[in-house]
């Protein structure tokens, strides 16, 4: 059998796609790089807004004249597969096989059974997996925590991904063994709520001292990623200080700058307790990238909360946002409980406040030329002569592949920065990769500005 997979949403997708897959090869499933090759397509889907449910009832759509053609089996996995929305769009689409995102260790029974399979348990064996390294990867991925415990009124996690379970510390330090063998410079440890990490276990460290733990195993360099507020202690904020190959780069979702709508939204802190964290991280970690989630035109948002936003986004200075309009989304409590605003009032919020952001980035980066960087750099960049990664901060950049021929870790001086993009000369080879990762030839948006 051949098979195909394709990926929306997070990075805790991919990892989960590089499960299934590492599953399927164990199976003897050859994985394949296009749906024409292959006769099994897996589609792993996302439910965070409206937007990708809309691309995935696309592909289902193309994939169900495929197979009326020709013959293929379709799957469905991820969070939509757990939702009555994605049940529906799967018998719509005439989807074989439905895996939640609990149950993605069920592939080999699903492909055993040799008929329409569905599951949408939450297993425990999926916390005790143990992938396979991913090869020829330099930046690698390692879900530690699955699930959250908080309930923002807009978001749907709670219900796809049900509550915390955090993995045993145990299998997280093997599985990252297992990446550093493999030659991985760089891994991003994953949750939904990563900075709570063990508080649903006794017995587990704390997110603070999993950061040493981690530290300790001689990867070049550690990100993780998604954190709430409310979780982010003291302890957590001195590991990171104190770890020398922890990036100093903090993603912390604010969501939005008005205490009233915070409220609304579940969010559990106020404006002022975020900002006081903020200082707090920065004072004891001197030179510290940090970017946010923001979600503009939340029900009942007045143009006053919405420049309270604006406000509290030029408080904080951040280096990098990802903004988001309001997607309204059935199972939540804000899509029961509250009317949406008309599209228009979203979309000129969300236009103001990209505008908003490209001038801190612009400023933030522009602060940086004459600075030292580290890069970890992955391959070939789409522009011609020049090399494609990114520093310990997350910005992307670009080095000279004269300077910076083979994939690895560079420190690089900064000469030039558009908004979402710095342009280093080398000043020390770190480490090079001991292999050639695939090459990205990635477009690169930003090399407009130039
Ligand atoms: N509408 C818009 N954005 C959302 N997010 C989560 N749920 C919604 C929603 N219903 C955003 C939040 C979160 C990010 C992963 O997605 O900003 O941090
Ligand atoms: Fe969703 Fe809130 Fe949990 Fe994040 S913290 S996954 S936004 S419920």
């Amino acid at each position: 059998m051949k098979a195909h997979l394709v990926t929306y949403g997070c990075q805790m997708n991919e990892y989960d796609t590089h499960v299934v897959e590492s599953q399927l090869v164990a199976l003897g499933v050859e994985l394949v790089k296009a749906v024409e090759e292959a006769d099994f397509v897996l589609v792993n889907t996302c439910a965070v807004r409206g937007k990708p449910v809309d691309k995935v009832r696309a592909v289902l759509g193309n994939l169900r004249k495929t197979k009326r053609e020709r013959g293929l089996l379709v799957g469905m996995m991820g969070c939509l597969a757990q939702l009555e929305e994605g049940q529906e769009i799967a018998k719509k689409y005439d989807v074989d096989i439905l895996l939640g995102p609990g149950a993605l260790l069920d592939i080999g029974a699903a492909l055993e059974s040799n008929k329409r399979f569905w599951s949408m348990a939450f297993k425990d064996d999926i916390h005790d997996f143990v992938p396979p390294a991913p090869q020829n990867k330099l930046s690698a991925h390692l879900t530690i925590q699955r699930g959250c415990d908080h309930h923002c009124t807009y978001c749907i996690v709670p219900e796809t991904r049900g509550p915390q379970v955090s993995r045993h510390p145990d299998l997280i330090l093997r599985e990252l063994d297992s990446l550093v063998e493999a030659g991985a410079l760089e891994v991003t440890l994953l949750g939904q709520n990563v900075n709570s990490y063990g508080k649903d276990q006794t017995g587990y460290p704390d997110f603070g001292d999993l950061l040493r733990m981690v530290g300790k195993s001689g990867i070049p360099r550690i990100k993780f990623t998604t954190s709430h507020p409310m979780d982010f202690s003291d302890n957590i904020i001195e590991a990171i200080a104190e770890t020398p190959n922890v990036c100093k780069f903090i993603h912390l979702p604010v969501q939005s700058g008005s205490n009233k709508v915070l409220k609304q939204m579940g969010r559990e802190y106020t404006r002022e307790w975020y900002l006081e964290r903020i200082e707090k991280m920065r004072s004891l970690i001197p030179r510290l990238f940090i970017s946010t989630d923001i979600i503009v035109g939340f029900p009942n948002e007045t143009e006053d909360d919405f420049l309270e936003t604006v406000s509290l986004y030029d408080a904080v200075q951040y280096d990098s946002a990802f903004m988001f309009i309001y997607s309204a989304r059935p199972g939540t409590p804000s899509y029961k409980h509250f009317a949406d605003m008309p599209k228009e009032i979203k979309t000129e919020r969300l236009n103001r406040l990209i505008e908003r952001q490209k001038h801190w980035s612009q400023l933030k980066n522009s602060r940086l030329i004459g600075q030292e960087v580290e890069c970890l750099i992955r391959g070939a960049a789409y522009e011609p002569s020049f090399m494609e990664g990114h520093t310990e901060g997350n910005h992307p950049v670009l080095l000279p592949v004269a300077q910076a021929p083979v994939p690895g870790i560079y420190r690089a001086l900064v000469e030039h920065a558009t908004p979402h993009m710095l342009f280093g000369k080398v000043t020390e080879v770190v480490k090079q990769a001991e292999f050639m990762p695939m090459q990205l030839h990635s477009p690169v948006f930003s090399s407009l500005d130039l």
